[in-house]
């Protein structure tokens, strides 16, 4: 069980690399907000490191979908900066409120039983309200059709997760 949930994991920060990646892409280094997104892209690279050598000592293979969302987050990422930087903060703030609940529902289920992970989970579940609270105070709800844009992400987002679970 505790298998799934690093290799779910694992996905979602690597999966969150490959958005801010994307959003970086379009955006480049001089559009507003590209400085905070840059933070918090370096806070992912961390949080899929950390992943990688968690997965690597305890022999965990990494979701076979990896590719799909390298490509996916890449392009969810650049399709939302296209629209403009108030849309991409919402794909941020749509994403960390799903990946919020998420790792809340795994520490509500590993109780204690994996210190190690749920250290790990802890810390970066912390890392991920502050991004949500960034995109938030950036404009997020500005965003042309917020609440489709941003309902839309987060069901995708749920069907990634559940997705990396098995596979
Ligand atoms: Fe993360
Ligand atoms: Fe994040």
């Amino acid at each position: 069980m505790t298998e799934a949930m690093l290799r779910v994991d694992q996905a979602g920060e690597f999966g969150a690399t490959r958005i801010y990646a994307g959003q970086l892409a379009v955006m480049g280094d001089r559009a507003p907000y590209a400085a905070e997104i840059a933070a918090m892209a370096v806070q992912e690279a961390r949080h899929r490191a950390k992943f990688d050598a968690l997965m690597a000592k305890r022999g965990v293979r990494p979701t076979a979908l990896q590719p799909l969302w390298s490509a996916a987050g890449f392009a969810l990422g650049a399709g939302c900066a296209l629209i403009g930087p108030e849309a991409a903060m919402a794909c941020t703030a749509a994403i960390e409120e799903e990946i919020d609940r998420h790792y809340t529902e795994q520490l509500d289920e590993l109780d204690g039983s994996d210190p190690e992970l749920e250290g790990l989970i802890t810390e970066f579940r912390a890392d991920e309200r502050e991004h949500r609270a960034t995109a938030l105070a950036a404009g997020a709800e500005r965003a042309p059709g917020y609440v489709l844009l941003s309902g839309a992400i987060r069901f995708g987002c749920r069907a990634a997760i559940a997705l990396s679970k098995r596979i």
